[in-house]
């Protein structure tokens, strides 16, 4: 049985298509990302899924329909990207309120909290205020509020995006340390690529409204489904190439032609114009002239510590080649480039999907 599954979810306000026909099945304890741009409808989405906003479709949380339900009554948890503490409460105040509100006995209270605070390392900043902790602790109080209510769902919306970049990475880890050790199922909001790609079980890749692709990180990394997954996750981005299929096995753009026989098609014997995508390190530099290569000219190189970028200008534009750093010390101007079909990704012109 699906801890959750979304069935053909809309969402409109005023005029405006929020949310178009979402569907999607989460499995028991999995870690799903939503990952998309500002304005996507990542918000709009978790706000549905806890009751927070009314919407069309089905939503069956473990085996209930919960569409008609009061936010109370769909037994979830969320964590909030403004925290949403309490200012006047303690932070144990902050944890216990909700319990107490629920007539939880007493030690329970008190067990719980003693318990969400060990676990989140909390224990000494019980007794301050939200605005004598740091953002970094007010986020682990905001946390603990969700874990204490002992849901076995919890949805975070973008709960790490005021915090710094160390602090970010460190409590990422210690999410999905946390996610480990309660096996809940959770789905957590994010625009930042980084955090879907190293928390998540499955990653969702929302744009303007619709799910375009709902599968592990390394596949969506690896055979992007749609031209927008393509050039939203991955750094640099994606080098695109538009051209045709020319209906016998070769992309042709201008006066050059690569053959595709590595490539694996989803759709057999696709043709007509179509865009070529070559990761940074799908691309490998080679002698000027050299056999299916393609000429090019390095504009720069930026070194990276662990590796280097090549810029190179080819075929009227700029292609980012993930170089190592000697090879980058040492890179000529006129080069060859030579693309790996067999990791490359191919997309109809028309309907942006993969082919
Ligand atoms: N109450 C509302 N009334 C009208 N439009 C709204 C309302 N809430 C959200 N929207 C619009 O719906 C769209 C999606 O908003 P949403 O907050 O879901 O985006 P998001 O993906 O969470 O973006 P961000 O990453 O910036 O938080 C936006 O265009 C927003 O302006
Ligand atoms: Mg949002």
């Amino acid at each position: 049985m699906s801890s959750i599954s979304l069935r053909q979810i809309k969402k409109s306000f005023g005029g405006l298509t929020i949310l178009r026909s979402i569907d999607m099945e989460i499995e028991k304890g999995e870690f799903v990302v939503i990952l998309g741009p500002s304005g996507c409808g990542k918000s709009t989405l978790l706000n549905v899924i806890a009751g927070l906003d009314e919407c069309e479709g089905q939503i069956v949380i473990e085996g209930k329909d919960v569409s008609g339900l009061e936010p109370s009554e769909r037994g979830l948890a969320m964590v909030f990207q403004s925290y949403a503490l309490f200012p006047a409460m303690t932070a144990r105040r902050n944890l216990s309120f909700g319990m107490e509100i629920a007539g939880t006995p007493k030690a329970t209270v008190a067990e719980k909290v003693a318990w969400v605070a060990k676990l989140l390392q909390i224990e000494a900043l019980l007794d301050r205020k939200p605005a004598q902790l740091s953002g970094g602790q007010r986020q682990r109080v905001a946390i603990g509020r969700a874990l204490v209510r002992s849901s076995s769902i919890c949805l975070f919306d973008e709960p790490l995006s005021n915090l710094d970049a160390k602090l970010r990475a460190e409590t990422r880890v210690e999410l999905k340390q946390l996610h480990e050790t309660l096996g809940s199922t959770m789905i957590y909001v994010t625009h930042d690529q980084i955090e879907a790609m190293t928390m998540a079980d499955r990653v969702a890749v929302m744009h303007k409204g619709k799910v375009e692709q709902f599968a592990h990180p390394q596949s969506i990394y690896e055979k992007p489904a749609s031209l927008f997954v393509a050039g939203f996750v991955g750094s640099p981005a994606m080098n695109f190439i538009e051209g045709r299929l020319d209906g016998s096995g070769r992309f042709v753009t201008g006066d050059i032609s690569v053959d595709t026989g590595d490539y694996a098609f989803e759709e057999p014997w696709a043709s007509g114009d179509a865009v070529l995508g070559v990761r940074s390190e799908d691309i490998s530099v080679v002698d000027c002239g050299a056999p299916r290569s393609i000429p090019a000219t390095l504009a720069f190189t930026e070194l990276l510590g662990a590796d280097a970028l090549g810029w190179f200008d080819c075929l009227g534009k700029r292609f980012s080649v993930r170089l190592g750093i000697e090879a980058a010390r040492s890179m000529r101007k006129e080069v060859g480039l030579r693309f790996n079909m067999a990791t490359a990704s191919i997309f109809s012109k028309a309907t942006e999907r993969r082919l």
